[in-house]
């Protein structure tokens, strides 16, 4: 999510970096990921297109159970959800952070167990909630006074629920404004600084039905350094060791979130999951031994460091135009697949497959195909300077927050999302469709 404009991020790193480890290049410009030529994907399934690395989502989730083998970890569904990735990430032995009924009912029905999920949400409708409750979610995580009231009503007298609470730590991290969510500022959480968070965990204690396994918090999104979760770690277990002293509890839990960055450029910074896990681990340890605790078991959710490096998407070049300085390369998706850029500045490296330039490079800005001005893709990149209508645009890095969030702005319809994994490609969500348009459209 960085905007930094540093040629050497561009120029001397590995351009395949920032691609699935399966990504080849078996002939020049032939480009394949999972075994599967780029270019056979589009011609089979058509543009835009989504394609995923199965192998790649895998890998990533055992990364996760390597570094964290003590831990819950939990994949954030919210960064891409499809029945598949809900079976592999569950084969994976992962749990799952939902924050909406769709989630979690998409989740369980496609066999997730659902005591591996946890419910966030800062605004839980009565339908979440019910939800949550009628297909035995594990915990729910409190953010706001009143929904401990109804949470605890929902329940009914003889039920019971583990809940968590979310915590603003009051720290600041992440890629941009609008992910950071540690600080004071913003509508998730209770915050520790003006006693929300003790005062709501008091009152949660005086209902029998709600069981509170511990604190939650989120930092924000696209955190690239270690340093922030650990200053979390000081002081959540300041909390704990406070909320000790007051109410003799020893929380079993301790959710740091997810946030973890990863590189959308070559040469950009990724948060190093191993050295995260470590110090950590390490900190935990010490400052609750300094506090006379229990080391709480850690609970994490990463979602974008999951799934979002596995992820490739592809567009087809419409129309190539110079105007003035700028030369534009219009293509068939935009902003109604990935708002990213429009939202946060995210700048993306596209680049041409499945036909070998040998022109030199010339800077260019890749546009969207939506009624906007601002529907721009990749501002100033460098692409081969023979670019034309027909080719192949592939964007890495794309495999989180995109679908998740894309729109139907201008009835194009959403993208479909292709599987490879050992030279075959599979349909695991189809094209919107006119029809799928039309169908909820049911008025006159
Ligand atoms: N846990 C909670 C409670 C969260 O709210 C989120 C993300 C995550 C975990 C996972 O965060 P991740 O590891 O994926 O960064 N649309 C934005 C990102 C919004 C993230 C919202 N919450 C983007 O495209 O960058």
């Amino acid at each position: 999510m960085t905007t930094l404009h540093d040629p050497a991020v561009t120029a001397s790193a590995d351009a395949l970096s920032v691609w699935p480890a399966s990504a080849a290049e078996p002939r020049p410009g032939e480009l394949t990921v999972g075994g599967v030529p780029l270019a056979e994907v589009a011609d089979r399934f058509g543009t835009p297109v989504y394609v995923l690395d199965e192998g790649e989502v895998r890998e990533r989730c055992r990364t996760y159970r390597h570094a964290f083998p003590e831990a819950d970890v939990l994949y954030a569904a919210k960064a891409f959800l499809c029945r598949a990735m809900a079976h592999w990430v569950a084969e994976e032995g992962l749990g799952l952070d939902v924050c909406s009924a769709g989630e979690l009912e998409l989740a369980v029905t496609t066999g997730f167990p659902p005591e591996r999920i946890v419910l966030h949400g800062n605004a839980k409708s009565p339908r979440d909630l019910e939800t949550a409750l009628r297909l035995g979610v594990g915990r729910v995580v409190i953010d706001s006074p009143s929904e401990i009231a109804r949470l605890a009503a929902a329940v009914g007298p003889d039920g019971h629920q583990k809940v968590m609470v979310r915590v603003v730590p009051g720290i600041s991290a992440g890629g941009h404004d609008k992910i950071r969510t540690g600080t004071e500022d913003q509508k998730f959480g209770l915050s520790i600084r003006d006693g929300y968070a003790q005062h709501a965990i008091a009152r949660i204690l005086d209902q029998p039905q709600l069981r509170l396994t511990g604190l939650h918090c989120h930092l924000g999104s696209q955190i690239t350094g270690v340093k922030p979760y650990i200053a979390a770690v000081r002081r959540m277990v300041g909390l704990m060791a406070r909320l000790h002293e007051q109410h003799g509890l020893a929380l079993p839990e301790l959710d740091l979130g997810g946030g973890h960055g990863i590189a959308y450029r070559p040469g950009e910074p990724a948060l190093d999951v191993t050295a995260l896990a470590r110090k950590v681990r390490a900190e935990l340890a010490e400052a609750c031994t300094a506090a006379g605790l229990a080391v709480p078991r850690l609970v994490i959710e990463p979602g974008r460091a999951v799934v979002g490096p596995a992820g490739v998407a592809l567009y087809r070049a419409l129309a190539v135009k110079r105007t003035g300085p700028h030369t534009y390369v219009a293509v068939d998706g935009g902003m109604g697949d990935n708002p990213r850029p429009a939202l946060y500045g995210v700048r993306y490296a596209p680049r041409l497959v499945g036909r070998h330039s040998t022109a030199a490079p010339a800077r260019v800005t890749v546009v969207g195909r939506h009624c906007e001005a601002g529907d721009i893709l990749a501002d100033d990149v460098e692409l081969p300077g023979d670019i034309r209508p027909g080719d192949l645009l592939a964007v890495p890095a794309a495999g989180a927050y995109h679908l998740s969030m894309a729109s139907g702005y201008n009835l194009v319809g959403r993208p479909p999302v292709v599987a490879v994994n050992d030279g075959r490609a599979r349909l695991l969500v189809r094209r919107e469709s006119l029809e799928d348009i039309r169908s909820r459209d049911v008025g006159v």
